[in-house]
């Protein structure tokens, strides 16, 4: 593991702009606790007062005791001043990078957050864009770059951390790290180098779409089970039995996923960026978000062929986008929610995670006021679930199958 690169000329090391976020926070956490110098640049002020705090402004496991220790000990440092950009070699980028209601890609949010921060940057700096970018950017940034006649490498070394496992994820998956000079690519695998020894080196282009497709496979994936899923459902059968049985000893079907959600900030957005790029001509892509998005639909049309929903109260257990996680953004059960409030008589919602939501009841009256059940994430709490209530469980969370 390298040791952090000082060159003396600068006060910090490191400094994260969008390091207040899920995937920006963790990355300053853990570059802190390799030693270096870290500063966070972020927007929101509840992020960095939190961040100073020592206090996490959302949940990462095994993240807190690292904050404590980086903060306590003065390596890391946040603020909403643009101004900290200057103080530190190595300014690394990881703001968010969604797609808009139209589902376009926003080519400009990054140089957008550069602008604000150019009167801050300085000659010998290296430039390293982490956030998940529509192809291209990584020269358009070089351009701007260029034209501010600051002498300054840029790198893009895509983050390819899942929420929740961040904190081991970071240290031991390899590094893709990408530059189009030499020297860039230098200074950046030594900078990565400082989390692991495996680093993979790429061309901008090349690691532009190498976190596209990784994301855009995985979102595949999910949406051929789902849609396996369906095709079994509807004629009765249950999924998970299949899919036990064809994956049993059989490599070549061992990464075939169960039947579930595919939501969250990342998947669905990534797919849509790839579509855009390939001027929307992704059919496969497409396919999978009209699958995946059409899960809670399918599962309600299910329910209301079996109930009579306009006279029951509906219970989802499970509001954040994945299992352990309190993140709900882009989280099909608000999907789920939506479509069952225009046909059920009531839907009362719990998550044992998730704490920005005031509409969130005690699971337990969720439970004794409802009807029915429908478990839309995967928490672990749910496992030992006992109620006389029907329950819908695409998940297998129950362990008795997923027929609905
Ligand atoms: N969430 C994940 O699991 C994950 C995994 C891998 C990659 N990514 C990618 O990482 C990027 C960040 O995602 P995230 O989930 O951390 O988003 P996030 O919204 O949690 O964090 C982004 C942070 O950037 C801050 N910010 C926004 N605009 C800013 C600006 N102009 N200047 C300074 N700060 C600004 C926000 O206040 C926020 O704290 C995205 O490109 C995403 O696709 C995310």
């Amino acid at each position: 593991m390298a040791t952090p690169p000082n060159s003396g000329e600068f006060e910090r090391d490191v400094v994260v702009i969008g390091g207040g976020g899920h995937v920006g926070l963790p990355l300053a956490i853990a570059f802190a606790d390799r030693g270096a110098r870290v500063a966070i640049y972020d927007v929101s002020e509840e992020a960095v007062a939190r961040v100073n705090a020592a206090k996490l402004p959302f949940d990462e496991p095994g993240a807190a005791p690292l904050l404590e220790r980086a903060v306590t000990a003065g390596r890391l440092t946040a603020s909403t001043d643009p101004a900290v950009v200057g103080t530190a070699e190595h300014v690394v980028v990881v703001i968010g990078t969604p797609v808009d209601e139209h589902l376009n890609p926003n080519q400009t949010a990054i140089p957008k957050a550069l602008g604000t921060c150019a009167p801050f940057l300085r000659d010998g700096q290296l430039l390293v864009l982490r956030s998940t970018v529509f192809p291209g950017v990584t020269a358009l940034v070089e351009k701007m770059i260029v034209g501010l006649g600051v002498s300054i490498e840029v790198a893009f070394c895509p983050e390819r951390i899942a929420e929740g496992k961040a904190m081991t994820e970071l240290f031991e998956l390899p590094q893709i790290v990408s530059a189009r000079s030499p020297q860039g690519m230098d200074r950046a695998v030594k900078l990565f180098s400082l989390l692991t020894d495996s680093v993979v080196e790429l061309s901008p282009e090349e690691a532009e779409l190498a976190k596209l497709f990784t994301n855009v496979w995985r979102y595949i994936k999910f949406a051929a089970a789902n849609q396996f899923y369906m095709m079994a459902n509807d004629r009765g059968l249950d999924f998970e039995r299949i899919r036990k049985g064809l994956s049993q000893d059989y490599p070549r079907a061992a990464d075939m996923p169960g039947a579930g959600f595919a939501a969250g900030p990342c998947l669905f957005k990534d797919t849509m960026q790839l579509a855009a790029f390939n001027h929307n001509n992704f059919a496969l892509g497409h396919t999978a978000m009209t699958i995946n998005e059409g899960l809670p639909l399918y599962l309600v049309h299910r329910l209301e062929q079996r109930y009579d929903l306009s006279s029951m109260t509906v219970g989802i257990l499970g509001m954040a986008f994945k299992g352990e996680s309190d993140d709900i953004r882009s989280s099909l059960s608000y999907k789920l929610k939506r479509i069952l409030e225009f046909k059920a008589d009531e839907v009362l919602t719990a998550d044992p995670y998730v704490t920005v939501d005031p509409r969130l009841l005690p699971q337990e009256e969720v439970i004794a006021r409802s009807d029915l059940l429908v478990i839309a994430t995967p928490h672990p709490e749910y496992r030992g679930l006992v109620t006389d209530k029907p329950v819908a469980d695409i998940w297998n969370v129950l362990g008795s199958g997923v027929r609905v």
